[in-house]
């Protein structure tokens, strides 16, 4: 079933200064602004971004369901303006939301989608598919009865069933529970190699663009902020983040001028500091800081959540708990040696 990207033509995607607003001029939001990316055929791509970034407006425009406001961008090697029909033929798009019709079966969908895609011959895809991905066995059960793993797979199969060149996949795994996620990162990874389809997928979730990609695009109100494979953008940040909250708000030059100490931004009495070795840093702050002043501390190592932090000062992902102080201790007391 396994087809090379190669013999099907180009399957990357291009843009050019894409923007899209929405509202009036006055008032315009400018979900995607002068966005310039490449994704090179046969690769998982990754816009990683948090909510209202502009993630899904950008999938809407290269599946051609709604039009840029100025800017170009080619898919699967065809212009979204000029070709929107030859781009619909090659993409296949798995929506954040629900798709599947629940009174039918799993073989009722899929036959239900190549009717609306007019697809003819498609059959034996769909029995290969089914067998994909392990459903068979209930391909003639009604998909209410299905586990939330099993639609996934089922939206991932209608997606499919036109033997598309480009996936869209916008936040796959969002609502998902965590071993369901794992299992869509091995189907992610599996349709990709299997089929050599390009997959575009979105998230806010930084460890599964961390794991699933071979490149991330990281946006924030309608702008790539940065672009590059996940160790490229983990080596941009070479340096570590304190993060710490104090009891009383302190004189940011207490904190700037302790050696290694490359940025201090201060949120009230929280603080994030960027340092070149926290290592170093932490045994200076407590001589620097009286201890009882402080009162959480947490220290991150680069990775793309520190990358998204060290760009905008804000962060991506849910917050996370700080580490407490306790932990702290004992990471000091090892870093003393
Ligand atoms: N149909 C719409 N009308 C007006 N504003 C919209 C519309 N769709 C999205 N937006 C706005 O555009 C921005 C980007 O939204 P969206 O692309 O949905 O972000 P994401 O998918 O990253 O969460 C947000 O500010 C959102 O409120
Ligand atoms: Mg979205």
């Amino acid at each position: 079933m396994a087809e090379g990207p190669a013999a099907r033509g180009d399957s990357s995607i291009t843009t050019k200064e894409l923007s899209k607003d929405y509202g009036s001029k006055e008032r315009a939001v400018h979900a995607l602004d002068h966005v310039n990316l490449h994704i090179p055929g046969g690769t998982v791509f990754g816009l990683l971004g948090p909510n209202g970034a502009g993630k899904t407006t950008l999938i809407k425009v290269l599946t051609g369901i709604t039009d840029p406001t100025s800017g170009d961008a080619t898919v699967a090697g065809f212009d979204i303006r000029r070709d929107p029909m030859e781009v619909k033929a090659r993409i296949g798009w798995v929506a954040a939301e629900v798709i599947l019709d629940d009174d039918f079966t799993a073989r009722e969908n899929l036959w239900l989608q190549a009717k609306l895609q007019n697809l003819t011959d498609w059959k034996p895809r769909a029995e290969d598919l089914l067998k994909y991905f392990s459903l068979q066995d209930r391909a003639n059960d009604k998909v209410s009865h299905f586990s939330t793993g099993m639609r996934k797979k089922l939206e991932i199969a209608l997606a499919l069933l036109h033997q598309p060149t480009v996936i869209f996949m916008d936040e796959p795994t969002i609502g998902l529970d965590v071993t369901t996620r794992r299992m869509l990162w091995d189907i992610v990874t599996g349709v990709h190699k299997e089929f050599g389809v390009t997959v575009l997928l979105t998230s806010h979730y930084i460890e599964e663009a961390d794991a699933l990609c071979d490149r991330v695009a990281i946006i924030d109100q309608g702008k790539i902020l940065a672009e590059g494979t996940p160790s490229e953008l983990k080596a941009r940040v070479k340096a570590d983040i304190v993060q710490l909250e104090t009891a009383q708000s302190i004189d940011p030059a207490l904190l700037s001028k302790i050696p290694g100490v490359q940025d201090v931004h201060p949120q009230g009495n929280d603080w994030l500091v960027r340092v070149a070795s926290s290592e170093e840093f932490l045994p200076v702050l407590f001589r620097t800081v009286d201890p009882n002043q402080i009162k959480r501390i947490s220290v991150e190592k680069p990775s793309l959540e520190t990358v998204f932090l060290d760009i905008t000062g804000r962060r991506l992902g849910e917050d996370e708990p700080l580490r407490d102080v306790r932990k702290f201790y004992a990471q000091m007391r090892r870093a003393r040696g």
